[in-house]
């Protein structure tokens, strides 16, 4: 089921928290909604499933404008972090929940829990109360709960936030195979990049209220439009450094290092201010621009290292390389960086 949020707004009193925001997300897609704490995340999900009405701006489903209806009509699955389970109900009766409220008969609701617990892989738990279950068994019931009334989407709000570090891998591609099984448009709240780059179609970045960019993580990745969509993807993070154009080139501030324009760029203006953003695995032995600097940071991860090179300006840019034992702290080195790889940003964040 399509979904289209129409200039959507919405205000808590006179906070306007989200303004003119048109979103669409196509039938059988899987979007995630990213961006940092309080932009507005939670708020655009709330509005999409009836929580919240709306200031201004339509929301449908389909063709269907459901901009007035509760949300006991929209026929929406929703999944919050807290999974909200019924404490005192077994793991089949919290599943088939939403059905008996619709009183549905008997052996209905036995087919339908059954084809839900099978889909979440928790048929062998159906007595079970919540409190004997682990935290990604709680998660699938929550999700067989969102489902089995065959919702037209499905919102997910920070679903894996509970989960300690190796459940929350599991979850993840667990999810996304529910999400793909069943063809359900999904919408997946997070703030964190990895689950929305493994999990999504497409991601929406936000900051403060509006969408910034959206895109398949790839793209995003590879293209993104300004300072904020870089720095929020990627791990370990770009590193960003400042710089002006001379000569048809990009000469760092207060450093002799000289940067070729990207191929993909417009040369600006002798003179002219720019940000010049570096991803950790560019920088290294290849490359076809020099960079010069003093290694001062050695970050251990394993099958590969993470180097800190401060520049003569005080500017610390990282790579991140096969351990190489030829390299220790406090030495100059020389790396370089394929210009194609490089990324430029007029001072305000935009990309050139
Ligand atoms: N019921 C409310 N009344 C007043 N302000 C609210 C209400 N709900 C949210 N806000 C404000 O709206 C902004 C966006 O909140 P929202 O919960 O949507 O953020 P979020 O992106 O989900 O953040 P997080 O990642 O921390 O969950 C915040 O500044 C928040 O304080
Ligand atoms: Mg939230």
């Amino acid at each position: 089921m399509r979904i289209l949020l129409d200039k959507f707004s919405k205000s808590f009193g006179a906070v306007k928290v989200i303004e003119d925001m048109t979103l669409e997300i196509k039938d059988g897609e899987m979007l995630a909604l990213l961006g940092p704490s309080g932009c507005g995340k939670s708020t655009t999900l709330f509005a999409i499933c009836g929580i919240h009405k709306v200031t201004g701006g339509r929301i449908y489903f389909g063709d269907r404008d459901m901009t007035d209806l509760p949300s006991q009509e929209r026929n929406v699955g929703v999944v919050f972090q807290s999974y909200a389970l019924y404490p005192h109900m077994n793991v089949a009766e919290n599943i088939a929940f939403p059905l008996r409220i619709r009183n549905l008969p008997g052996a209905e609701i036995k087919r339908l829990v059954d084809e839900m617990a099978d889909l979440v892989h928790i048929g062998n738990l159906l007595d079970r109360r919540p409190a004997e279950l682990s935290g990604g068994q709680q998660q699938r019931v929550a999700l067989a709960r969102a489902l089995v009334r065959r919702p037209n989407v499905l919102l997910l709000d920070e679903p894996l936030a509970n989960l300690d570090a190796k459940l929350r891998l599991e979850m993840r591609s667990e999810i996304r195979r529910i999400q793909l099984e069943t063809g359900i448009t999904a919408i997946l709240v997070t703030h964190d990049q990895v689950e929305a780059m493994s999990m999504c179609d497409r991601i929406a970045i936000m900051n403060a209220g509006q969408i910034i960019q959206i895109a398949t993580p790839k793209e995003m990745y590879r293209n993104p439009r300004t300072t904020f969509v870089a720095g929020f993807l990627g791990n370990p993070p770009i590193a960003f450094v400042e710089a002006e154009a001379r000569d048809g080139m990009l000469a760092v501030k207060n450093a002799d290092i000289r940067l070729p324009v990207p191929p993909d760029a417009v040369t600006p203006p002798d003179g002219t201010p720019v940000i010049i953003g570096i991803r950790p695995e560019n920088l290294g032995p290849e490359g076809d621009a020099i960079i010069r600097g003093r290694v001062s940071f050695i970050e251990t991860q394993g099958r590969e290292n993470l180097y800190d090179i401060k520049l003569e300006n005080g500017s610390v840019l990282r790579s991140i390389q096969r351990v190489r034992d030829d390299i220790s702290l406090d030495d100059e080195v020389e790396w370089r960086v394929r210009s194609d790889r490089l990324f430029v940003f007029a001072e305000n964040g935009e990309r050139l």
